[in-house]
């Protein structure tokens, strides 16, 4: 897998439904629903550079990078990863595992307690790269050493490490095959603040250092501002803004991206979580979503067009797209740079 594309992956209309009733007649269609996880997203992420995705649970951004990474098998799509469209039996499983890793958020429950590190690092190099015992050491060793981890610290079992010590050996498991592109599923939202730096510190070395590509899913909107250059919000499996990181955080246009600054606006730019997020109105379902615009029944914006045409991904400057029949009248709207951490706003939105 080479190319000379600018890019190390792009999806183009990606969806992913899932099948959640099924009528007790196998004849009938009417019936069949689907939770629409992923509903036609686009991104591009280009080579050594980090893609955010940001959004409340349950907006679809597990599920996108399980369908990117090949673990489940997108309902339509395209997938183009290192200029090449992959998917549908056109790359095999074991070259994609090979090249796109991910790091999910809990080492707890990704790392096997019964299996020495060493073990454990080691087994996509055995299942993905093979070579001899020596061999497959070897790359092992320089896998921990360039997480901040021992020789000595391989022989243990998980329990016997701190929880950062946890996921710098998730992080060395990935990074042991040599990917181009690591998906990083919340990589640090389950440790302490203090560890929670070190580990965002350990990913912008290791990004320098192999020439990495991240795309990176948070809650928290200081992991997304320190780590990404672009940013992509999610909305009940629609991308709804996104452009360059710094223009977006500093000046957000869509109206659910401005209801989620303003509210987490506190002094601490790392508790910034959206997890903690409320907003006001009903949380859509993935299964019915409202028609229109998904975000209309909780938007203070919405007129009668909203809830009959879903907008589009529209530029309203150069890089920085916003779904929205009025993104007009969001111009300034949110009080800007100055305002995180002061949680000011000048326009109407408020969360509940
Ligand atoms: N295997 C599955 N079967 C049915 N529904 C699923 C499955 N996986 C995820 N979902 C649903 O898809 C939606 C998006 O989930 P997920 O991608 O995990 O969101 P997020 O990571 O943003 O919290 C949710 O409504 C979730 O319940
Ligand atoms: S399209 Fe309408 S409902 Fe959707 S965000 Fe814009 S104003 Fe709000
Ligand atoms: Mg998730």
């Amino acid at each position: 897998m080479a190319s000379e594309s600018n890019n190390i992956l792009e999806t183009k209309d990606l969806k992913k439904y899932f099948l959640v009733r099924r009528s007790l007649n196998p004849f009938s269609r009417s019936e069949r629903r689907y939770v629409k996880a992923v509903d036609g997203v686009s991104i591009t992420i280009p080579r050594g550079k980090t893609v955010a995705v940001v959004g409340e649970s349950g907006c679809g951004k597990t599920t996108l990078a399980r369908t990117i990474a090949q673990l489940t098998s997108p309902t339509s799509g395209e997938i183009i990863f290192d200029g090449r469209l992959i998917g549908g039996g056109r790359a095999s499983r074991k070259e994609v595992y090979k090249n796109i890793q991910i790091v999910f958020q809990d080492p707890d429950s990704s790392l096997d307690p019964k299996r020495t590190i060493e073990d454990t690092v080691g087994e996509p190099v055995r299942g993905l790269i093979g070579g001899s015992k020596s061999g497959v050491q070897d790359r092992v060793y320089r896998s921990l050493a360039a997480v901040g981890l021992s020789e000595e610290q391989a022989q243990r079992l998980p329990k016997q490490l701190s929880g950062g010590q946890r996921q710098r050996v998730a992080i060395a498991r990935a990074i042991s095959p040599s990917p181009k592109l690591l998906i990083l599923d919340e990589p640090t939202s389950a440790l302490d603040a203090s560890v929670q730096a070190q580990i965002l510190r350990l990913l912008i070395e290791l990004q320098s250092t192999f020439g990495l590509s991240y795309m990176l899913i948070t809650h928290n909107i200081a992991v997304a501002q320190y780590l990404s250059d672009t940013v992509a919000v999610m909305y009940a499996g629609h991308v709804v803004e996104y452009g360059p990181t710094k223009t977006v955080l500093a000046a957000p246009r869509h109206p659910y991206t401005i209801t989620l600054m303003n509210a987490a606006p506190i002094a601490n730019p790392w508790k910034r979580n959206l997890l903690s997020v409320e907003i006001k109105g009903e949380v859509p379902s993935s299964i019915n979503p409202p028609p229109g615009c998904r975000f209309n029944p909780r938007c203070p914006y919405a007129e009668a067009i909203c809830s009959e045409v879903d907008p589009p991904l529209e530029e309203v400057s150069p890089g920085h797209l916003v779904a929205c029949h009025f993104k007009e009248k969001t111009e300034g709207v949110f009080a800007g740079a100055a305002a995180i951490g002061s949680g000011q706003t000048k326009g109407p939105i408020k969360a509940a």
